[in-house]
């Protein structure tokens, strides 16, 4: 398979950061999306050090300039932030981005401004930045965006409380069906992924390493032209919706 070229958002840490990591070891080109670009540098180095073609943006979700940006630049008319060039086009489009697992809170007498955070980053945040890079999604020809959900978003499942974190997970799965319905024909491959519950600082202490987190989202990076579209996995494994 010729190397990809990757944007992941939230990658300057947990499950971003991993994916970002396993990507770069194999000789893809990662751009490594981060809300405060610093950090995003700092996350990068030792990647980069590492022999990695790995390029920190700064891309904060809800942020529509900083979405703009990145996509001008790998269309080829933009500046870029990171000063490295030579990065043009996209394959592969990893929403990973994600807060307020708020199970603090129940459904009933929610702080609905919380719920409108989760829905701006989680759902929105991904939204934005679909239509901002689809054009280069669709000419790559073989695109592929990548919804890192939970099956906490699962409605076949679904009990109470979490409740911003579970409904913007829903409205993403949402729109993972309705994307795969409309981009289908363009080649471009959309799935919602749980990673499982891992040991980051979102997932807490006690869940699995977080490689194999990463793992279940790299698996629908490398889906094959005729692989599934529209679905919910965890490690290659469908999940009711
Ligand atoms: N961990 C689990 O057990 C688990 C289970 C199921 C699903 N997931 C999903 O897996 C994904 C990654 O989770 P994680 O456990 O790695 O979470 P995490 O450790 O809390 O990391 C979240 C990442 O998202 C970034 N982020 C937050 N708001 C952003 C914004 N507006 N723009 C850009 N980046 C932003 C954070 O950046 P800052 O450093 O700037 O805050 C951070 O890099 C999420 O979608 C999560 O819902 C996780």
């Amino acid at each position: 398979m010729s190397p990809l070229t990757v944007v992941v958002t939230g990658a300057n840490r947990g499950i971003g950061l991993e994916v970002t990591r396993q990507l770069a070891a194999r000789g893809d080109t990662v751009i490594l999306g981060a809300r405060d670009l610093d950090a995003g540098r700092r996350a990068a180095a030792p990647l980069v050090a590492a022999g990695g073609d790995v390029r920190a943006r700064r891309l904060d979700v809800t942020d529509l300039a900083s979405i703009d940006a990145v996509a001008a630049e790998l269309a080829g008319s933009g500046a870029g932030e990171g000063g490295a060039g030579g990065v043009g086009g996209l394959d592969v489009l990893v929403n990973n981005a994600a807060i307020h697992y708020d199970t603090w809170q129940q459904a009933g007498g929610a702080d609905l401004g919380v719920v409108a955070e989760a829905l701006d980053t989680n759902l929105l945040g991904a939204w934005r930045c679909t239509n901002a890079f689809l054009p280069l999604l669709r000419a790559s020809g073989h695109g592929r965006i990548v919804n890192v959900s939970s099956e906490a978003g699962s409605l076949t499942s679904m009990g109470g409380g979490v409740p911003a974190y579970r409904t913007s997970k829903a409205g993403l799965n949402a729109l993972t069906r309705m994307l795969a319905a409309e981009l289908r024909s363009d080649g471009v491959l959309v799935n919602s992924v749980c990673p499982g519950w891992v040991a980051t600082d979102m997932g807490g202490p006690g869940g699995r390493p977080v490689a194999e987190g990463a793992a279940s989202v790299l698996w629908a990076v490398d889906l094959p032209d005729d692989g599934p579209t529209g679905g919910l996995f965890r490690d290659g494994q469908p999940l009711p919706w």
